[in-house]
């Protein structure tokens, strides 16, 4: 495979939030509030790089285990980032999708994530997937319920489920698999995230946490994954 290009599908675990405000002496909000920022950097920065693909865990289906106090406050901030950064998300010609099951959100906030898909839809810059109450195994789940749902009907055969055929009814459907995930504030744990589509994606793991993650740290995870060799379980090919 030799030496790996630009990767065409970012996806980043932003984590760190909570230690980065607890570090300052400030309450965990603040944190939650900066990393909202910092997303906004890292997808204008992204779409100048010409990434053509970025997916953000924002909040896992294990997030609603958090004190109910943090839980609402996520929930506004994804509400105050629907009401105001879409418009600066569609000026960039940016598409925007939410992964994951919206049903156990608000009925205002799951309104404003379907007009941002559909004021979006027709973009055709940077794609961005926002992970929301998302689960690998959940998605995995669903897709296999749906596939069960129609060889039941007879409406598909199956000995004719193979891979491509189990993704095409994953919340990613249409996208390539990442071929890097960047996880913020140290940890090297994939917490459920994209386990499907991260089989052979490069993890790549920085220390800082994800309210610092700037343009310059973007661009230096990327730098270190072109540095690794990207061989698919094959051998190196000869060049
Ligand atoms: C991890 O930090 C971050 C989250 C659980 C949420 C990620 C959310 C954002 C970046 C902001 C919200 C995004 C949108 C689109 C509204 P943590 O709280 O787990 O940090 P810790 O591990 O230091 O406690």
């Amino acid at each position: 495979m030799g030496k790996p290009l630009d990767p065409q599908h970012v996806a980043i675990i932003m984590d760190g939030n909570g230690r980065w405000a607890e570090r300052r002496g400030l309450p965990r909000g603040f944190g939650h509030r900066a990393g909202v920022e910092a997303l906004r950097r890292i997808a204008r920065h992204s779409a100048a790089l010409g990434i053509r693909y970025l997916t953000v865990y924002a909040f896992s289906t294990e997030n609603w285990k958090r004190p109910r106090g943090e839980v609402n406050l996520l929930i506004g901030l994804l509400r105050e980032y629907f009401q105001k950064t879409i418009a600066e998300l569609h000026e960039m010609r940016v598409r925007v999708r939410v992964l994951g099951e919206m049903a156990p959100f608000p009925s205002d906030v799951r309104r404003l994530a379907e007009s941002a898909r559909e004021l979006t839809g027709l973009n055709d810059g940077l794609r961005l997937q926002i992970a929301l109450n998302y689960g690998g195994r959940a998605e995995i789940l669903r897709a296999a319920q749906n596939l069960a749902g129609q060889a039941l009907r007879g409406a598909i055969d199956p000995a004719e489920i193979d891979e491509d055929c189990l993704a095409r009814h994953l919340d990613t459907a249409g996208l390539p698999d990442p071929e890097v995930i960047i996880r913020t504030s140290g940890e090297s744990r994939l917490s459920n995230f994209l386990l499907w589509q991260a089989a052979y994606a490069e993890f790549v793991v920085v220390e800082e946490c994800w309210p610092d993650f700037d343009e310059k740290s973007l661009e230096n995870a990327l730098a270190e994954y072109r540095r690794r060799e990207r061989r698919f379980g094959a051998v190196r090919r000869k060049k």
